[in-house]
């Protein structure tokens, strides 16, 4: 039995943090389903972490349908959230539901997560009446990207605070079940997590939110050279992964790899009768 929407409401309830990870394949999401990690989210950080597009714009609904599959294949326990791409839920409210439906149906995520306040929120209305468990996302929304010129740290206004507190309360009213909130003061992150009776998942939102979310790439270390301020580098797996390939290279150069143990034997006299036979057919192309 998976984690379930109203197992996060609990563990808010009960005062329990609740730790959430990107996954994006088949391995990764098991180790981190080992682990005990209750949420798995099939970010669109794909788009960057894993696919090398320059933004999450780009990603498209075929890749992350793509993805949301391994994460499910690969995980038993844990409640696989999908993020539904740029311009999936956006354009028409219809176009929307077909699109999540596709991550539950197709795919077999378990629910999943879309950006923006007021103006999705009739869109999240419409997705939890039909049956499908949605995760909001404010603060800073990186599908924004093209509009704000960057990634920066949203609510610092007294304008820009009212507005996340008050899209954060439509969010919970339209029946999201979880909001993660990036990108925001933590005093800030505190107001809205007190201010909700459904879970905050934070990323960069401080320790006053009901859960904390990052990408697996950014706290193993696999990205080097990106550092994200909210992100703690847990393992330095880049560094270790060069290491160890460059073990395996200078075996293979010195003959060292494959040794005994990584080879299959074979009966000494059947290598002999067909040693005799590639040379008396003359099969062999090489020096006699
Ligand atoms: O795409 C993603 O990985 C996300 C998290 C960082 C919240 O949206």
């Amino acid at each position: 039995m998976r984690v379930t929407p109203p197992d996060l409401r609990r563990m808010k309830e009960r005062g329990e943090r609740i730790p959430v990870l990107t996954a994006y394949d088949a391995p990764t999401a098991r180790i981190l389903d080992e682990a005990g990690i209750p949420v798995l989210l099939v970010g669109d950080s794909l788009a960057m972490v894993v696919l090398g597009y320059e933004n999450t714009t780009t990603v498209t609904m075929a890749e992350m349908l793509h993805h949301t599959r391994a994460v499910v294949r690969g995980s038993q326990k844990a409640l696989v959230v999908a993020d539904m791409p740029f311009m999936s839920y956006t354009v028409t409210v219809e176009r929307a539901l077909d699109n999540a439906a596709r991550f539950i149906q197709e795919a077999g995520a378990q629910a999943v997560k879309i950006e923006g306040g007021e103006r999705v929120a009739h869109t999240i209305r419409r997705m939890v009446d039909g049956g499908v468990p949605v995760m909001g996302h404010l603060g800073l929304t990186p599908q924004q990207v093209l509009n704000l010129g960057g990634y920066k740290v949203q609510g610092r206004s007294v304008e820009s605070a009212e507005r996340i507190v008050r899209d954060a309360i439509l969010v919970e009213e339209a029946g999201a079940f979880a909001l993660v909130l990036e990108c925001i003061p933590a005093p800030l992150g505190q107001l809205v997590s007190e201010s909700l009776r459904i879970p905050t998942i934070g990323i960069g939102a401080g320790a006053g939110c009901d859960g904390q979310v990052q990408v697996v790439h950014d706290i193993l270390g696999l990205c080097p050279g990106f550092q994200p301020k909210h992100a703690k580098v847990y393992a330095t797996l880049a560094e270790e992964i060069g290491q160890a390939v460059g073990r395996y290279a200078e075996e293979v150069r010195t003959n060292r790899f494959p040794a005994q143990e990584q080879s299959y034997g074979m009966d000494a006299d059947l290598v002999r009768v067909l040693r005799e036979r590639i040379r008396s057919e003359g099969w062999s192309h090489a020096a006699p």
